[in-house]
């Protein structure tokens, strides 16, 4: 019997990276998923590749108007919200000299805005009880050179499931964080960094890692897939380092 037999989930950022492997493993585990994302294209071939139990919206979450489309029709087709993977994100690095206006509104309305905007219009579709899952990031709790902008949205976020928790409650909705480090996904190409600059990343990643490695994204769905299933029951408001023990030892 599957961790999400029968259950109905969301996830933004579900043609890409963590949101798909995600997407993947809650359907292996039994649910139905509504992959949520920009680019028509991977949105397609995700929705192919996941099957019958899945369908994606193509939307942005910025627009509020995408979000309510993704959920009605996760409703109607599959009923009521169980899950929501509020995932989605973009991530820029740069100096402090070179952050102007549009680097700042970009990130802080993705990342943030969008998360709170994802479970605004989430809640009129959720169950009782239900399971909300923000998308963090351990640069959150540690101060790495050309992240500022980033890094402060996921400080948002963590912050996030902490009022949201204790907002809905009542309503039997439980919020909780992943945090992952790094992690192998397309992310790093979009970053509006060099090659050489991202390769600088990769061996920062090594040696900063106790691990020794960055993770799979399915080491992360893995932690998302615990957060969205009863057996975080207990589990409000936290926040769970998938880092390899970066940020912990
Ligand atoms: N990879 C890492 O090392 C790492 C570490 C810590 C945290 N994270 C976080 O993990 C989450 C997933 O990232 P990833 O690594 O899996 O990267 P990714 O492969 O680039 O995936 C990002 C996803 O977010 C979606 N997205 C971005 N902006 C959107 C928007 N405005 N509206 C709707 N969807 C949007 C993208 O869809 P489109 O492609 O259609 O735009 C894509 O599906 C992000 O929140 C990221 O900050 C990643």
């Amino acid at each position: 019997m599957g961790r999400l037999n029968g259950k109905t989930a969301v996830i933004t950022g579900g043609n890409s990276g963590i949101g798909l492997a995600t997407a993947k493993l809650f359907v292996d585990e039994g649910a139905k998923v509504v992959i949520f994302g920009r680019d028509g294209s991977t949105l397609d071939r995700a929705a192919t590749a996941l099957g019958p139990a899945a369908v994606g919206v193509q939307g942005d979450v910025t627009h509020v108007e995408d979000l309510q489309r993704a959920f009605g029709l996760a409703r109607n087709r599959f009923g009521k919200v169980d899950v929501v993977f509020a995932n989605a994100g973009v991530a820029e690095f740069r100096p402090l000299e070179m952050i102007d206006n549009a680097h700042f509104t970009r990130q802080f309305d993705i990342n943030v805005k969008g998360v709170l905007s994802t479970v605004q219009q989430a809640l009129p579709h959720l169950n009782n009880p239900a399971s909300i899952v923000l998308t963090t990031s351990g640069v959150n709790k540690i101060g790495l050179p050309m992240s500022s902008v980033y890094s402060a949205t996921k400080a948002a976020v963590r912050s996030f499931a902490r009022t949201l928790s204790a907002e809905l409650i009542g309503r039997g909705v439980r919020v909780n964080a992943v945090s992952p480090g790094y992690t192998e996904t397309p992310i790093f190409g979009r970053m509006g960094l060099s090659e050489e600059q991202i390769q600088g990343i990769a061996a920062d990643a090594l040696k900063s890692v106790p691990l020794g490695r960055m993770a799979d994204p399915a080491e992360i769905a893995r932690v998302a897939l615990f957060l969205a299933s009863t057996e975080s029951s207990y589990l409000v408001g936290v926040e769970i380092d998938a880092d390899g023990g970066q940020t912990s030892i």
